[in-house]
């Protein structure tokens, strides 16, 4: 019997999850290396990647490939291709520091069609495919009922590839702080749009993402009935790097005070 993609992501998830808790849950060391400005890569990162590939391939040859490691395949129009990313909060994961998880996402063209993100140290396996709504650990998720910003509780990341935006970043948030609950910051893109599908967290942007940290959770996300857009207010949050996602009924109180305090496309550095 042939797996789906959805079947087949949540082994490859699942596989490189037990690979990661070994480190957590042991004295072993790690090997670390800085790919770019405060962007670290492990013996891990890459392990987890291949492990990760070897399965989707296993069962799916021909999709292609985009992870953040370096493994890449060709990618026709006519073909799904999966996003892959190994660890999702590296920092965390090597501070052992339990925010962190496996991401896997499947497109076709611009469109998602499944989701996978597994969190290996609270073993919660949160995924979803298109209209077949969205779970955490077998239970349907909903995004929260919070109604107004004033009251949201927000996740966010800084932009640490590069300090050029750092005082206007600072400035939005210092506007956003005196605007809703509380923020957080809790270094792992792809666990922050899961807590917003989950309603755990009522809203997540980051400035600087790449495909890898977005494309498992804003279907989990948009499934559990949330809003993901770029901070622009428009569709280009994938490749766009700028995202703004939310249980929907905040999504434009919050895009208003972004759109007006940052910039609305990346700016190359
Ligand atoms: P990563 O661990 O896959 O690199 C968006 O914030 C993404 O950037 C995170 O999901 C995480 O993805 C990475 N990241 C977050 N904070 C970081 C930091 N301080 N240094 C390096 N990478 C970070
Ligand atoms: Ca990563």
């Amino acid at each position: 019997m042939n797996n789906s993609p959805l079947d087949t992501a949540i082994k490859a998830a699942k596989t490189a999850g037990n690979l990661l808790l070994e480190y957590q849950n042991s004295q072993r060391n790690i090997d670390i290396e800085e790919k770019n400005l405060n962007d670290l890569v492990t013996n891990y990162d890459t392990e987890s990647e291949k492990i990760i590939i070897s399965i989707l391939k296993g069962d799916f040859p021909d999709f292609g490939i985009i992870a953040e490691e370096g493994g890449i395949s060709k990618i026709s129009p006519d073909k799904p291709y999966w996003i892959i990313d190994p660890i999702d909060g590296t920092s965390n994961f090597i501070h052992r520091f339990p925010i962190y998880c496996v991401s896997i996402g499947l497109c076709l063209g611009n469109d998602h069609l499944c989701g996978v993100i597994y969190n290996p140290a609270l073993n919660e396996l949160f995924y979803a495919q298109k209209e077949e709504g969205a779970y955490l650990n077998g239970n349907r998720i909903r995004v929260s009922g919070c109604l107004k910003l004033k009251e949201a509780m927000i996740a966010t990341g800084f932009p640490f590839r590069s300090y050029d935006l750092l005082d206007r970043y600072m400035d939005c948030a210092n506007k956003l702080l005196r605007n809703c609950h509380d923020i957080r910051r809790a270094g792992a893109a792809a666990v922050d749009l899961a807590y917003v599908a989950c309603g755990r967290l009522d809203a997540y942007f980051e400035y600087g993402l790449q495909p890898w940290d977005a494309a498992a959770g804003a279907i989990i996300l948009k499934e559990a009935g949330g809003t993901v857009t770029d901070f622009g207010g428009g569709n280009d949050y994938l490749f766009g790097r700028t995202l703004i996602s939310s249980n929907t009924t905040i999504h434009e109180e919050l895009l208003s005070i972004i759109s007006n305090n940052l910039p609305h496309k990346y700016l190359s550095v």
